[in-house]
């Protein structure tokens, strides 16, 4: 909340339209909330970076955790997903969907993602 409090301020500052600041709070947010919930750190603890020009958006979001390698991660089928007991694994699908460039770097020590957000 405090990380998305910063952004929002930021952009208004500079100008950037509503719609554009509400996709970002969604991309911020999974990303914010992944780190969280399946990096497995014992003192959970999460870096969130913004880069904002009037052009793009740049949204870091790092942790310290276990990693993981996204080839590994199926992607979500809405007709599979009807029927699956666990309805979950869109956020990446979401945040690759909603931005313009999405980067994931993970290893054992940790992940780091990267979000560009083009602006105009
Ligand atoms: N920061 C991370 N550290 C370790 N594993 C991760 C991280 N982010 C994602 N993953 C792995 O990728 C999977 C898919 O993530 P995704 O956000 O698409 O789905 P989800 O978090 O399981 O469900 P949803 O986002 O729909 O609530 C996760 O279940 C987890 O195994
Ligand atoms: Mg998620």
């Amino acid at each position: 909340m405090v990380a998305i409090e910063g952004m929002d301020r930021m952009a208004r500052h500079m100008g950037i339209s509503d719609e554009k600041i509400s996709e970002a709070h969604i991309l911020v947010t999974e990303a914010i909330i992944n780190a969280f919930e399946h990096s497995g750190q014992k003192r959970p603890r999460v870096r969130v970076e913004f880069e904002l020009t009037q052009e793009k958006l740049i949204i870091f979001v790092r942790d310290y955790g276990k990693g993981f390698e996204p080839d590994s991660i199926e992607e979500p089928d809405i007709k599979k997903k009807l029927t699956a007991e666990s309805k979950r694994g869109w956020g990446l699908k979401l945040m690759k969907s909603m931005s313009d460039d999405f980067l994931i770097e993970s290893n054992e020590n940790g992940t780091k993602i990267t979000i560009i957000k083009n602006l105009v």
